[in-house]
């Protein structure tokens, strides 16, 4: 009986973690607001940027960012966002990707990965928003959409081929790779250094179906190296465009101090 009983609570709570999409609309509505106004009172928990522990009052959101360009993904499983921002007329120029975990109305946690003019691999913001100025991203209508285990594989087979160059990962022809100042095409997975006992780890992933896109943190090259967010936006269970935005930390979580 007792157990019958903790069975449901388990099912009710998963229930109730599930979020709509106009509720998350609704909140990345307001984080938007808050990125371009600045120094808001927006209430954040846990907050990062570039995996440093910080908070969102003291970070690049304490001013006015200029956006030029955003790219939401709503996960309503996991009650999470994503938003890739361009800001390359902001001063200085930068691209930002912030993933944020609600409980309810409440933000959780939220991550913020950004390059500027002046940090990050082959960072280049005026370049990054002219090639994605270029892509095609309308949702994916229902009965062509691919489930979230897939594209979550599709993700992970990704980084799993940085230690494995064995391992074909699905794509268009073309597809596209944007990294700061580099776009690779027609081929986004061709490049990639394969080394074994290479590590990408701790990945968390916001996964929109609808857009067929997913957004990946993690740390590529082990704790401690290079703070990452990748996005996938999968179509037909291929991979169509690849974003990355990384920035180095120097060993920083070694040094003590920052966390992922
Ligand atoms: C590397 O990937 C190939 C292709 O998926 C697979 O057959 C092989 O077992 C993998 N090797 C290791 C060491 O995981």
């Amino acid at each position: 009986m007792l157990l019958q009983s903790l069975g449901l609570l388990v099912l009710t709570s998963k229930a109730l973690a599930q979020c709509s999409r106009s509720q998350l609309q609704q909140a990345s509505d307001e984080y938007l607001a808050a990125v371009k106004s600045g120094g808001s009172a927006l209430d954040v928990g846990i907050y990062t940027e570039n995996f440093a522990s910080s908070t969102f009052k003291e970070g690049i959101h304490s001013k006015a960012i200029k956006v030029s360009a955003v790219h939401s993904l709503l996960d309503t499983t996991d009650c999470a966002t994503f938003h890739e921002i361009m800001a390359h007329q902001n001063s200085p120029p930068m691209v930002i990707g912030t993933q944020i975990h609600y409980s309810g109305a409440k933000i959780t946690k939220m991550e913020t990965i950004y390059s500027s003019d002046k940090i990050g691999t082959f960072s280049n913001p005026a370049k990054t928003a002219g090639y994605i100025a270029d892509e095609v991203r309308n949702p994916i209508p229902e009965a062509k959409r691919d489930t979230r285990a897939l594209i979550k594989e599709i993700a992970d087979q990704y980084f799993d081929k940085f230690s494995n160059g064995s391992i074909q990962v699905p794509h268009h022809t073309p597809c596209v790779r944007i990294e700061g100042s580099m776009r690779v095409q027609p081929d986004c997975t061709s490049g990639i250094m394969s080394a074994p006992g290479r590590k990408m780890t701790n990945r968390r992933f916001v996964i929109d179906e609808e857009m067929g896109t997913v957004s990946v943190f993690l740390w590529f090259n082990g704790e401690g190296a290079t703070a990452d967010g990748h996005t996938f936006r999968i179509e037909d269970g291929k991979l169509r465009y690849v974003h990355a935005i990384m920035v180095p930390t120097g060993g920083a979580k070694a040094k003590g101090g920052r966390g992922g």
